[in-house]
């Protein structure tokens, strides 16, 4: 897969972001999903792929667009034919954070990953136990190892106390142990409604002011946590929550033989050539979010690759054609 695809990828980010943007705050999640679901679908074939969706909105009988198997890029449309393309696999989450948009809360994001044919996990939608570290603590902590000793540590990998340690954890009942464990090591916590792939990437970046992801949450964003992992250098731990036969099912029909396997990023994200691209819809951490300003819209968006490794911040004013625009930091 060629690295140049990332500025097409960061289009079809970039238009996903600004579609949902304008529901921000109306209080209607589903709506700002499929907005940022079309948007995404349009953009997707002008990029130069033979592309295929292996994490979307859903099987092709529940999902009209952006389905799980869907073949998508110019390789499908007329002036495609008889072209050859790349072959590549994506996984899409076209509004990461439905109900963090819907309220104007921040961290929502408009999000994709890709890679050469195979490289990315069919993963089925459950839940995903997961771990997320940085670069320096990743070989130090296991998923199933207790809180203390993985939060033990991180803290020494980061020459730091404990209770100088924050680790965001998503704000659900299922979590009250874990929270309780947490709080006994003196370890301080970031309760989050949603959004559990933004914190994931934060906790990869040196100064974000998160230093893990504890918790149990989709597989999906699992997976393309594990695509922003391998171009970050940090790392996810996870294993699926396979709790009912048919949980097993699915997993099997998406060929996982082992459903309490513990993946690393290289296991989700196998990829050699990974490209993952963000746009942040309402304000985060490493991203802003989508700002109308009457002759324009700025977005804010992550660019990053495997091969060659290369991490872009890009600040992008898209003018409206029929208007001049006034330029401001
Ligand atoms: P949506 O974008 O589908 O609303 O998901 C947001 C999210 O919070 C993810 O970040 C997280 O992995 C998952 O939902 C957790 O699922 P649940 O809300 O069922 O606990």
């Amino acid at each position: 897969m060629d690295s140049d695809l990332s500025l097409d990828f960061l289009s079809v980010v970039e238009q996903a972001a600004i579609a949902c943007a304008h529901t921000m705050g109306q209080g209607d999640r589903h709506k700002a999903d499929q907005v940022a679901v079309e948007a995404m679908r349009r953009c997707m074939d002008s990029v130069p792929i033979d592309g295929t969706i292996v994490i979307g909105e859903g099987e092709r009988d529940e999902a009209p667009m952006l389905f799980i198997g869907e073949k998508v890029g110019i390789a499908q449309r007329p002036e495609g034919k008889g072209i050859s393309f790349p072959k590549v696999d994506i996984a899409v989450d076209p509004l990461e954070g439905t109900n963090l948009c819907a309220t104007g809360a921040p961290n929502a994001l408009a999000v994709l990953a890709a890679s050469d044919e195979g490289g990315l996990l069919h993963a089925p939608d459950l839940y995903m136990e997961k771990l997320v570290v940085g670069p320096s603590s990743k070989n130090a902590v296991s998923l199933d190892a207790p809180v203390g000793e993985n939060l033990r540590a991180i803290a020494r990998c980061l020459e730091r106390d404990v209770e100088d340690l924050v680790v965001v954890v998503l704000d659900r009942e299922r979590h009250i142990q874990l929270i309780e464990d947490i709080r006994a090591t003196g370890a301080r916590i970031r309760l989050i409604g949603d959004g559990d792939l933004s914190a994931g990437i934060a906790a990869a970046v040196v100064g974000s002011g998160v230093h893990a992801v504890m918790g149990t949450g989709g597989a999906p964003e699992g997976v393309l946590t594990a695509a922003a992992m391998r171009c970050l250098n940090g790392e996810i731990f996870a294993r699926l929550v396979v709790r009912k036969p048919k949980d097993e099912e699915r997993s099997r029909a998406m060929g996982i033989t082992d459903p309490k396997r513990i993946y690393t990023s290289m296991d989700l994200a196998s990829g050699e050539n990974i490209i993952f691209a963000a746009t942040g819809v309402t304000d985060g951490a490493l991203m802003k979010g989508v700002r109308f300003f009457g002759d324009g819209v700025r977005t804010s968006s992550l660019i990053m690759q495997s091969k060659p490794a290369r991490i872009r911040f890009i600040d992008t004013i898209h003018v409206e054609q029929s208007r001049v625009v006034r330029v401001r930091f």
